[in-house]
């Protein structure tokens, strides 16, 4: 054990002390540091960041308790062609994730790990997946090099002492998650601002349920809370256990008479959820009384009650957010959540010390710092196309901040889900709202979801793949087995939630979006809860039950039925197309396909 520093653990839980002294030895650090979690902690940990040029304060008097961080700009989104789901076989993890021998990939590590925290401080970091003590949240222990991962998983989680009293108590199991910036120094080296590895392995073992992540500092990649644990180690335990881990939103409509129906909505990434979640309804709907109210933004860990109704948690503490797009106009929910206590990353600094990225303000700043700490000016931006934020850049915030966070968000018995909402980002084909029939069908739609790629991933930006449920990257075993795990959930169910598919980005000829969208989207939702609640009003079409132009709400809006109906038109060669690439997907999962997958595919063609 390295001795400088060693702070005494602050667990005596047998196999994590062994577990940490174990890969000490093998990451060798100058020292170990046990985080208790408190606001002393976090204020000295980001005072030694800044000392260290990692993090920037900024203007206290504007943003308090506000820090930005740049990344390396090889460094800036999840590497999905880097990340490994090592099951036992690679059958298990199926074709749609990259798989190494569990064996073979455990070599590599001990190789990459043996050595990498080098001149740096291992910090032990307890974190609860879901609040404290429910009986739907997870416990982990990340290992991590990087004070600046510290500081983000105490908004992003429930971190420190009340974690480690749980993990001496024997709650639940513990996942182990080991994380490395693989930057080790050698004595007297001076350190970088954003140190990283070239070389990135994000790697999952869903069997022995541990997590190994190597050379990256940024987000999914390093928060290994979020999409590696909630995500892709819960897909896992939830398929053995008969839950559900998704990449879903979770939201509560409150009508004027009061009643709230809450429901999951499944975006790929950067594609709305978070907008979603914090939604402003317009002002008519106010005014009648109807609330929107946040629980989750990203990730929804979902369970049949004792009644056979879902209930679901949001197993995070924070947002995690995209910050270009995010306005007063777009998202002040999401802007009165970011004003203090937050970690930007990648946005540009403004010369008064406070952050700006595009789409903040209509007026962009006379000057400013870029991501990369070069000057940008509008000017510059105009001739070169230089963004002064990265397009992945991201606020921290803590979810607590957000003035619509509903009462509930922190139940330990989660909240009754009534509705499951798919969707992506289809410029064509995909109108705006739609139901499915019923659940297997509902599934269907889930499983053959396309979505154009973001900026959220390395990847071509643009190029429509499906994107089942908004899991492609996140699920951690076979996606067909995936498919059946959900066919087979409503077998455990009194009340099947109902199923429906929206699409924000549908464009017309001149390439502009035929959809506001953000605020106006309530009117989408309060249909939804009409159909839910009180038998609202439809049309059915080949792929499912549809408003008809006088079933939405529209009071206040200028919205010509010639639109919507532009909206919602069924082009019959585009969905063609659609069902040939669902073929597409449904071949590379044939051996796992459950067979509902098939005849759904089989109506939706006899349909239409
Ligand atoms: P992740 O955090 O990556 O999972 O993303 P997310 O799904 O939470 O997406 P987010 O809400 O952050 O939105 C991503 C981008 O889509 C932002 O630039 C938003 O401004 C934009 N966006 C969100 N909702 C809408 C909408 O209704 N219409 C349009 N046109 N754009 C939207
Ligand atoms: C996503 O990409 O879906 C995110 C950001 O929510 S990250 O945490 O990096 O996965
Ligand atoms: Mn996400």
């Amino acid at each position: 054990m390295p001795k400088k520093n060693s702070a005494t653990p602050l667990s005596t839980n047998k196999h994590l002390l062994r577990w940490v002294e174990k890969m000490a030895e093998l990451c060798k650090p100058d020292a170990i540091h046990w985080v208790d979690g408190s606001q002393g902690e976090y204020n000295a940990l980001c005072a030694q960041m800044v000392a260290g040029g990692t993090f920037i304060k900024l203007n206290q008097k504007k943003w308090p308790h506000c820090y930005l961080a740049r990344s390396d700009p090889n460094d800036v989104a999840r590497v999905e062609d880097r990340t490994y789901i090592c099951a036992l076989s690679k059958e298990a993890a199926g074709p749609t994730n990259n798989w190494v021998d569990p064996f073979e990939m455990r070599k590599t590590l001990k190789g990459l790990f043996s050595g990498c925290m080098r001149g740096r401080t291992m910090y032990v970091l307890p974190f609860s997946m879901g609040p404290i003590g429910s009986p739907m949240s997870q416990i982990g222990v990340e290992l991590t090099d990087s004070p600046y991962v510290v500081v983000n998983m105490r908004i992003m989680a429930r971190i420190g002492k009340k974690v480690f009293e749980l993990i001496d108590k024997n709650f639940k199991r513990v996942v182990p998650c080991i994380h490395s910036v693989g930057a080790p120094l050698a004595k007297g080296q001076q350190d970088v601002a954003w140190p990283a590895n070239k070389e990135k392995y994000i790697v999952h073992f869903p069997e022995s349920r541990e997590i190994w992540s190597y050379g990256s500092g940024y987000g999914g990649n390093a928060l290994l809370g979020k999409k590696c644990f909630a995500l892709r180690i819960a897909s896992a335990m939830a398929r053995d256990e008969g839950w559900m881990a998704e990449h879903m939103l979770i939201l509560g409509v409150e009508n004027p008479q009061g009643q709230k129906t809450y429901v999951a909505a499944a975006f790929p990434s950067a594609c709305g959820k978070t907008n979603f979640a914090m939604l402003i309804p317009p002002p008519h709907f106010q005014k009648q009384g109807w609330k929107v109210w946040t629980v989750g933004d990203d990730i929804a860990w979902i369970k049949p009650d004792a009644q056979g109704r879902l209930r679901a948690i949001n197993p995070e503490a924070g947002f995690f957010g995209v910050a270009p797009g995010t306005s007063n106009q777009t998202n002040p929910n999401a802007m009165a959540s970011l004003a203090k206590n937050t970690i930007f990353t990648n946005v540009a600094l403004t010369p008064g010390g406070g952050v700006w990225w595009e789409g903040m303000t209509a007026e962009p700043p006379a000057t400013a710092t870029d991501w990369q700490g070069k000057i940008w000016t509008p000017e510059i931006a105009k001739a070169t196309g230089a963004k002064a934020a990265h397009p992945n850049s991201r606020f921290t915030a803590p979810a607590k901040q957000c003035p619509t966070i509903d009462a509930e968000w922190e139940n330990p018995a989660g909240v009754p889900i009534s509705a499951f909402i798919f969707g992506g980002r289809r410029a064509t084909t995909m109108p705006l709202v739609y139901q499915a029939f019923n659940w297997s069908c509902g599934v269907y739609v889930g499983a053959t979801m396309g979505s154009e790629m973001t900026a959220a991933a390395a990847g071509t930006i643009g190029k429509v793949r499906r994107d089942p449920m908004a899991m492609l990257p996140f699920c951690g075993y076979n996606m067909g087995d995936y498919f059946r795990h959900w066919i087979s959930m409503q077998r455990k169910l009194t009340e099947t939630p109902r199923i429906f598919h929206v699409n924000w980005f549908r464009k017309d000829a001149d390439g502009t979006f035929i959809w506001p969208g953000f605020s106006e989207n309530m009117r989408v939702l309060k249909w939804i809860v009409d159909r839910v609640r009180a038998g609202g009003r439809a049309k059915e079409t080949p792929i499912g039950w549809v408003p008809r132009y006088q079933d939405i709400d529209w009071t206040g809006m200028d919205f010509p039925q010639e639109k919507f109906d532009a909206l919602q038109a069924f082009d019959r060669a585009a969905w063609r197309a659609e069902v040939l690439g669902h073929e597409e997907l449904f071949l590379d999962l044939h051996a796992h396909l459950p067979k509902e997958m098939i005849y759904e595919r089989e109506l939706l063609i006899c349909r239409m």
